[in-house]
């Protein structure tokens, strides 16, 4: 299968808003950006356009989606075809208690005929590719033939594009926070299932701190996603011919704009914080902006 994006940055909510996603766009042109995990309730209970509005700059976007139901999932898929998005994105990775008490999230993983058809609902609504956002297992089905059955299940479909966070889930015992370092990385898995399926779109989640792991790993499988590492450390991702100053002048008109319409001036700076994160004189520049952002707000 074609490869779309090498690159990607994970979907985590709270952070990767479309503020922190202009701000990445500015570094990196070519990296594919996921949204938040967006509910399929809330984006049917809510008017769509205050969850699913972003800037245009932001392209290549991905829609990630959090729900078990077919119908829904199908609805909201071609809404988000609607406003734009380049994919649409099926959670089946999270862990946290409220998530699995909505009946999505990882817990799905023991569930492959509903989520192969709520991925063949969706891919019917849609012309954009559909993907899903996994783990290698959940408690202790943990084994290979649990999660090779998992996937290919959702493969029957014809969706062959899977992203996956090299860890299992505890869904009980683990806050979702321990759920991202506890349970051990094993990329092997990953590893293996491109070996089984070579025309698989396969993306590597977990633990990659910076490019050159990210080329290392791209050897082995069609793409990597980074997560924490892009928020903490965003310079990481930029392109060549970046300067960190001319980032911010650059983020600014779009700064000012946005507390123009009224949003928070702390939530509109957040994303710029990791941007001196090990540079000489960081704590001067972090100084100037943190009169932006109140502490509370940093990670
Ligand atoms: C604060 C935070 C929020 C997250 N929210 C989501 C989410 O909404 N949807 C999702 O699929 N994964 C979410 N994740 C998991 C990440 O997408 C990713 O799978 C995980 O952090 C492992 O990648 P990393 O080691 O590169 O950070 C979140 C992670 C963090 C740190």
């Amino acid at each position: 299968m074609e490869t779309r994006f090498a690159l990607s940055i994970a979907p985590m909510l709270d952070l990767t808003d479309r503020h922190f996603r202009y701000f990445a766009r500015l570094l990196s042109k070519e990296i594919l950006l996921y949204t938040e995990m967006v509910t399929a309730n809330a984006i049917l209970h809510n008017k769509p356009e205050r969850l699913l509005e972003y800037n245009k700059e932001e392209h290549p976007i991905a829609l990630q989606l959090a729900g078990s139901s077919p119908r829904d999932l199908a609805e909201c898929a071609k809404i988000g075809e609607d406003f734009g998005y380049d994919e649409i994105n099926l959670n089946c990775g999270c862990p946290s208690e409220r998530v699995q008490s909505g009946s999505f999230g990882a817990c799905l993983m023991r569930e492959p005929n509903l989520v192969a058809e709520c991925v063949a609902a969706m891919q019917n609504a849609v012309k954009i590719p559909v993907s899903v956002k996994t783990r290698i297992g959940i408690d202790n089905d943990d084994s290979w033939e649990f999660f090779l059955n998992f996937v290919e299940s959702i493969a029957e479909t014809g969706c062959k594009y899977f992203i996956i966070h090299a860890r299992k889930a505890w869904l009980k015992g683990l806050s979702p926070k321990e759920n991202r370092t506890i349970p051990p990385l094993n990329y092997e898995t990953v590893y293996r299932l491109k070996e089984t399926h070579p025309d698989w779109n396969v993306v590597l989640n977990g633990g990659v701190k910076n490019l050159d792991e990210a080329k290392e790993i791209l050897q082995k499988v069609d793409g990597v996603m980074i997560g924490r590492a892009a928020y903490e450390t965003p310079w990481i991702l930029a392109d060549e011919s970046c300067v960190r100053m001319d980032i911010v002048e650059k983020y600014r008109p779009y700064a000012e704009q946005q507390i123009k319409r009224g949003v928070p001036s702390h939530m509109v700076f957040k994303p710029l914080i990791g941007l001196f994160h090990g540079v000489p004189n960081a704590k001067k520049y972090r100084m100037m902006l943190n009169k932006l952002v109140p502490p509370t707000t940093l990670l």
